[in-house]
């Protein structure tokens, strides 16, 4: 078969790991006999430096006539000081939006060769753990009106989150339907202690989990998850919460599975076409160094072809080459506490030596 896949290198580290991920994709496609097409289209930081724009118009159009994308990341801080609708995170937003991506799956899973990588002791981490954070992605205060005004004190900036019956009720299935395939358990992290959409949030997620008896259904708020997830990650299986709750447990996640360079994510829709990019940044400290880790890149790789192509053989082979080199000791500057590592270019050897 043959896949055209959109490429947005990006900023910082973006286009390193996307170049890893790239060859980790052509190698699959020659062993197992399928063709990917790679265009590659600007995004961030540097379509600002070219064309004036965080997201060109053939950026969105290129991206909706893939069969998917693939993503490094953007930012840096050349561009912090621009107005918010002009700054390269916006066109993030803006490409997950025009896409109809409501759904980020972010996996954090302790490989077991990691388990000395991981900040927690021993003990906690002793079984493992297997968390799939299913985030909210277009909606929330992420995309809820904005603004500056004057107010009681003088000059004040609001930015509002709202949470419709609609976009609690699909991401709710898609978190339930989830589970079913995997631990059967979903934990909905909310603040709904103190926010109203948080309410309407548990309400739609009870809901829901009416419909499904199979899976074992249970709430906990945010500040007691954050505390919950490094004193026993284990206890998560499938984790569904809004968009900027989303974006913060993942981080955290990441660290306890050895580092934010080893966590893959997909972002999903109503369609097959979907968008797949580690959850970390640009890590401008690190750019240019061949220091980056393109693991949670090559990852994000492997859900693609899961998810879009339905290449379930072909994911695998990837993830088993992933789980075959960590096995054997290599590990990227991130992960070595300072011992010697192995550049972006030859952790990517050491995979596609094992595909
Ligand atoms: P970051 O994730 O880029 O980096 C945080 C820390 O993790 C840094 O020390 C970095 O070196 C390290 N790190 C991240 N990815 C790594 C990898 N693959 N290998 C090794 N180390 C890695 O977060 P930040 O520093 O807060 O943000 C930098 C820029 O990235 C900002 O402009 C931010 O807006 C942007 N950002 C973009 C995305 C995205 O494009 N999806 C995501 C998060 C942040
Ligand atoms: C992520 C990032 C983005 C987000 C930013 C860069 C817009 O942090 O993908 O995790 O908050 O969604
Ligand atoms: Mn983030």
């Amino acid at each position: 078969m043959r896949y055209n896949i959109a490429l947005l290198k990006g900023d910082g580290i973006g286009p390193e790991i996307v170049d890893s991920a790239v060859k980790v994709l052509e190698a699959i496609g020659n062993k197992f006999g399928h063709e990917f097409v790679f265009t590659p289209y600007l995004i961030g930081g540097i379509a600002i430096d070219t064309c004036g724009e965080p997201l060109p118009k053939e950026t969105v159009e290129g991206c909706l006539a893939s069969d998917s994308v693939l993503l490094g990341a953007v930012g840096g801080p050349k561009w912090d000081t621009l107005p918010g609708n002009i700054r390269p995170e916006k066109a993030l937003l803006g490409i997950r939006a025009a896409m109809g991506l409501f759904t980020n799956l972010r996996p954090a899973k302790l490989y077991p060769a990691l388990k000395g990588e991981c900040p927690l002791r021993a003990d906690i981490v002793e079984n493992g753990f297997d968390i799939m954070i299913v985030r909210e992605l277009t909606g929330g205060i992420y995309f809820g009106e904005r603004g500056m005004r004057e107010g009681k004190w003088g000059e004040e900036a609001y930015d509002t989150e709202c949470y419709s019956r609609m976009e609690i009720e699909r991401i709710a299935k898609v978190a339930f339907e989830t589970a079913r395939k995997r631990g059967k358990k979903v934990t909905s992290i909310d603040k709904a202690n103190v926010l109203e959409s948080s309410r309407l949030w548990r309400k739609i997620m009870h809901e829901t989990a009416e419909r499904y008896p199979d899976v074992e259904y249970s709430d906990m708020l945010v500040d007691n998850a954050a505390m919950q997830l490094v004193r026993n990650p284990a206890q998560f299986d499938v984790v569904v919460t809004s968009n900027m709750f989303g974006d913060i447990l993942s981080d955290e996640a990441s660290q306890i599975t050895g580092s934010i360079g080893m966590l893959p994510s997909a972002s999903l829709g109503e369609t097959t076409r979907g968008l797949y990019e580690p959850i970390h940044g640009s890590a401008p400290d690190i750019a240019g160094q061949h220091k980056a880790n393109p693991i949670a890149t090559i990852l994000s790789a492997a859900m693609m072809l899961l998810h879009s192509f339905g290449l379930a053989k072909e994911s695998d082979a990837i993830v088993s080459a992933v789980d075959a080199v960590l096995n054997a000791g290599y590990r990227t500057a991130d992960l070595s506490h300072g011992a010697a590592y192995l550049s972006t270019e030859e952790i990517t050897a050491k995979i596609l030596e094992q595909i």
